[in-house]
């Protein structure tokens, strides 16, 4: 065969396959982010419930925020898998109330992307930079100007204003369409009912995008008298703001005081004539619109940095909240060009300052029961934002604690991080619990376990140690815990087994022990509200594969007492299976290294009782802990 034959036989199937291997190859890349999809939307999902629901937190508020940008991305790139539930979609929303009429934005209402350090904001100019540079006509781009604006902390509204006369005034609800509270704006001083036409014609119909906020002084004065009167304080300007403005009585709404601020356009007909931001902010206050009182604009990287520093300077003699600056490119034709992810403009960032510490209000104090039935308060919030995301739950750690710092339900409360990522209660305000009948009382700690009603056992009770535990093992939080431990990362690693699906789990009476978990049938599991024969299908493959699990996780995840990773590996490595361990005696255990008598006798008392053994029985015929040690 000649050279030329060769390929005329063999350049046709080379490129066939070439073409099919590429093929393969994408199809893989999709197939990769899709998972990569799914997996971002799971781990954002368990980061919001421990911040939201546990007020546990793992990462830090930029760590949260990078997996949030990385699943923004991939939707972005992949529209196909962008699903309306994505946490991607969710911005801060005002509950939608029936007593106003409800009515769509004409441009959605977004909010914007958040950070947090100079290098942030040079990552910012340098991103925004490069996207125009690629999208440039032939006559090049216009010179990058940014404006500099206070973020004022209050309640996002838009004003509707139709051939001048004020229409509308619209919460932003879900950022899709909001509630018209018009009336409750009647009393805000120098927002025009009309505006003044400056010579240049005013639009058939423009939405006016800005701040409802209330001043420092007003807050302080309304708390006051709440107090005086025995009613729940607000817990900052802002929670006022956005209470007040959704108030049924326009009378209460004139007393508290509403202040507003415009920073921007939505739709607007005919279309504006304005190339700028700054041209913009000025055309508005020649209308008579409150404008944002002061604004810079920066040419440069370093100019935008210290136009940021001098409004944090400034922020402190501001009569009135604000919780960062928010930096957008002047030129319109740019922001156009540069346009929207689903929740933010690509041509505007917010700087959030990171307060050391805020203030709210303590809703409820509830009592959690953990797998070991020690009970552990927890504090839940009137929620506040604080260095990046929202704080509605902190933890107390222990009953002792909670007495310590003596926190009552309506206390004004200041939140801090420990460590930079967990909120706690540094101290309570005192001050602000005002006197009589309805101040705050002092918590009362229950008798009974809140779950069972089991009288609660105290342990190494003293006068300021007190540590309360349900001593009721099936106590159904006690056996949901237990489960749901045994199942987590650190553990045997169950794929699918969260809080939420051990909870339906147990409630059902499908499962009350770690080793009923291997009798479950697909079936069964499909029968659970929310879960799909294929989530059905993988969370019962996810058990089965569990079986796999080295024997020192499944011996963490029964949580003996005193048996944290070493000790479990210990344990492993001398009796090789649970049932080798299940004859182990105290004198052995005790020789074993690390493990001493203290623990040995725990450890022999522990699997003494015959629930126990029973238990690492069923789990030792079922297989599982043969995954070596
Ligand atoms: S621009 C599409 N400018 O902060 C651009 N927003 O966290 C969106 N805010 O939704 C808004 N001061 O409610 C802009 N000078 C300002 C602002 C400002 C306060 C609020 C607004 C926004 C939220 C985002």
């Amino acid at each position: 065969m000649t050279l030329v034959a060769l390929l005329r036989a063999g350049l046709p199937r080379l490129l066939l396959l070439l073409f099919v291997a590429g093929h393969l190859l994408s199809a893989f890349a999709a197939t990769d982010d899709a998972a990569r999809v799914e997996q971002l939307r799971a781990e954002i999902r368990r980061h919001d419930e421990l911040y939201y629901k546990k007020a546990a937190p793992e990462i830090s508020d930029a760590a949260y925020d990078a997996l949030k940008r990385e699943l923004r991305e991939l939707e972005t790139a992949h529209p196909e898998l962008a699903t309306s539930d994505s946490p991607t979609r969710r911005v801060d929303d005002d509950a939608r109330d029936a007593f106003f009429r409800h009515h769509a934005h004409r441009a959605p209402m977004l909010s914007l992307d958040n950070t947090y350090t100079e290098a942030d904001i040079r990552a910012f100019d340098q991103r925004v930079r490069k996207r125009l540079a690629a999208r440039a006509t032939p006559a090049g781009l216009p010179a990058l100007r940014y404006t500099v604006e206070p973020k004022i902390d209050g309640a996002g509204i838009s004003l509707i204003y139709e051939r001048g006369k004020l229409v509308r005034v619209l919460t932003r609800g879900d950022g899709a369409g909001g509630d018209d509270i018009i009336a409750n704006t009647k009393s805000i001083a120098g927002l025009p009912r009309e505006l003044r036409d400056d010579g240049g014609g005013l639009p058939e119909f423009i939405e006016i995008r800005g701040e409802i906020y209330m001043t420092f002084a007003d807050f302080e004065r309304i708390n006051a008298r709440r107090a005086a009167a025995g009613q729940p304080l607000f817990a900052n300007p802002r929670n006022l703001a956005a209470g007040t403005m959704k108030l049924h009585d326009p009378a209460e709404v004139a007393n508290r005081a509403l202040h507003i601020f415009v920073y921007g356009a939505g739709a607007c007909e005919p279309a504006a004539t304005i190339s700028t931001q700054s041209g913009l902010l000025e055309r508005f206050r020649a209308w008579g619109l409150p404008v944002i009182e002061k604004y810079w604009l920066a040419d440069t990287p370093d100019a935008l940095v210290a136009a940021i520093t001098e409004l944090s300077a400034l922020r402190e003699k501001l009569p009135y909240p604000i919780d960062g600056a928010v930096v957008k490119i002047d030129d319109i034709a740019s922001q156009q060009t540069l346009g929207s992810h689903s929740t933010a403009p690509r041509w505007a960032i917010a700087y959030k300052y990171t307060p050391k510490s805020v203030e709210t209000r303590v809703r409820a104090i509830t009592l959690q029961v953990g797998r070991t039935g020690a009970l552990t308060p927890v504090a839940v919030l009137d929620p506040v934002v604080f260095g990046g995301s929202k704080i509605g739950r902190v933890t107390l750690h222990s009953t002792q604690e909670l007495l310590r710092k003596d926190v009552r339900v309506g206390d004004i409360v200041v939140v801090e991080k420990a460590g930079d990522i967990i909120p706690e209660i540094a101290r309570v305000k005192t001050g602000a619990r005002g006197g009589g009948p309805a101040a705050p009382a002092p918590f009362a700690l229950p008798k009974n376990c809140p779950v069972c009603a089991t009288p609660l056992a105290a342990e190494n009770e003293s006068a300021d140690n007190v540590l309360l535990r349900c001593p009721n093992r099936d106590c159904a939080a006690q056996v949901k815990a237990r489960i749901a431990y045994f199942a987590s990362k650190s553990c045997v690693n169950i794929a699918g087994l969260g809080d939420s699906t051990v909870e339906k789990l147990v409630s059902r009476g499908l499962v009350r022990n770690v080793a009923d978990l291997y009798d479950l049938t697909p079936r069964q599991i499909a029968t659970l509200d929310g879960l799909g024969e294929k989530s059905a299908a993988r969370l019962h493959a996810a058990i089965a594969a569990s079986r796999r699990a080295e024997l020192w996780r499944v011996l963490v995840g029964l949580g003996m007492p005193d048996v944290a990773t070493a000790r479990a590996k210990t344990l492993a490595k001398k009796f090789n299976s649970l049932s080798g361990l299940v004859s182990a005696d105290e004198a052995t255990l005790a020789r074993l290294p690390g493990v001493g008598k203290k623990a040995a006798a725990s450890i022999a008392a522990w699997l003494g009782d015959p629930a126990n053994r029973a238990l690492i029985e069923r789990l030792a015929k079922n297989g599982v802990g043969a995954g070596g040690k």
